[in-house]
């Protein structure tokens, strides 16, 4: 058997691959080294950070990078600068680290930090915040709570990697396993249905965002009628003006997220999807709800349900 013969014999067996190889593992401190390899591999996301890296002057400007991992996007900007405090908390990289560093002659201008990110301390201002601990809407991985902490050491006009991520979402049906509540997308075929286009949810604007929570509600209207069982999601990063990246396998793939309650609808008739989750917990916690009733009344119902308020 060929290798893609063999590939598709095992579609379905490997449906939730991705999602087991991103749950977090404590024996590994987080993401178990499968992982690393497959985000190392993607030349979709490790070129986007590259480019937006290389478009940008690093020449002796102190940076801070935080969850460094195995240096992936830290070997790309670390020759030019003055001085980098790269912080990472999983112990098991840091012999990798260390002769990674001094085999290219990197140690004396590094400063490392075996940390968690939330509760760092830098010693001086920098110039850059960089740190790739994204995943799909920001709900499992701490790349919200981690800026908002270490922005208050950013120079003012200093800049971020990455900026800005838009997230969007889709009315859906879906089929789910027992005992999986959602799952990123790792083959076509295990694409939802999809009742709707996808709308933007909203954006989160790395430089300013303070909250930790979301609560969202929108009008979204279904383009076919069907039994809507699911979200799909996806994020739109911007790293840097004109630098994007819009997800893959190996960072923040499509993900089908279960539907509260399954709902019934109907094309062309608007519903109201609410979503509501806390950034760097667990997509397991997030809630995502169709509402039928709110849209569709006529517009002379609702202005008086208004006037009634
Ligand atoms: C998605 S990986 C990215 C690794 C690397 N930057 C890359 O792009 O290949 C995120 C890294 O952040 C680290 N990490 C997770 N939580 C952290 C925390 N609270 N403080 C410091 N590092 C953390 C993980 O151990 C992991 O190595």
């Amino acid at each position: 058997m060929n290798l893609f013969s063999q590939l598709i014999a095992r579609y379905n067996q490997l449906k939730y691959a991705l999602l087991h190889s991103q749950t977090f593992d404590a024996q590994h401190y987080g993401f178990p080294p499968l992982y690393y390899e497959i985000m190392e591999s993607d030349q979709a996301r490790v070129g986007a950070f590259r480019r937006a890296f290389a478009a940008y002057d690093f020449r002796d400007k102190v940076v801070c990078e935080a969850g460094v991992g195995r240096l992936a996007l830290t070997q790309f900007y670390l020759p030019y600068v003055k001085r980098a405090y790269l912080i990472e908390s999983n112990p098991h990289l840091r012999d990798h680290i260390v002769q990674y560093l001094a085999e290219r002659g990197w140690s004396d201008k590094v400063v490392l930090l075996f940390q968690d990110a939330h509760t760092v301390e830098l010693p001086e201002p920098v110039d850059v915040l960089i740190a790739e601990m994204m995943s799909i809407f920001c709900i499992n991985e701490h790349q919200v709570p981690i800026f908002q902490h270490l922005r208050r050491f950013l120079r003012p006009g200093g800049q971020l990697f990455p900026e800005r991520i838009i997230n969007t979402i889709q009315v859906a049906r879906a089929d789910f396993e027992a005992g999986y509540a959602h799952y990123p997308i790792n083959f076509t075929r295990h694409w939802p249905e999809l009742l709707s286009l996808a709308v933007v949810a909203h954006t989160i604007d790395l430089y300013q965002i303070t909250h930790k929570t979301e609560q969202l509600n929108l009008p979204i209207t279904p383009l076919l009628t069907g039994q809507a069982n699911a979200v799909l999601l996806r994020s739109l990063i911007q790293l840097s003006e004109g630098h994007n990246f819009t997800g893959t396998d190996s960072l923040m793939p499509p993900t089908v997220c279960r539907l509260a309650e399954p709902t019934r609808v109907v094309a062309g008739k608007p519903v109201q999807l609410g979503a509501r989750f806390r950034y760097g917990t667990t997509l397991d916690g997030a809630v995502f709800t169709l509402d039928t009733h709110q849209n569709n009344a006529s517009p002379r119902k609702s202005a008086s349900r208004r006037r009634n308020k």
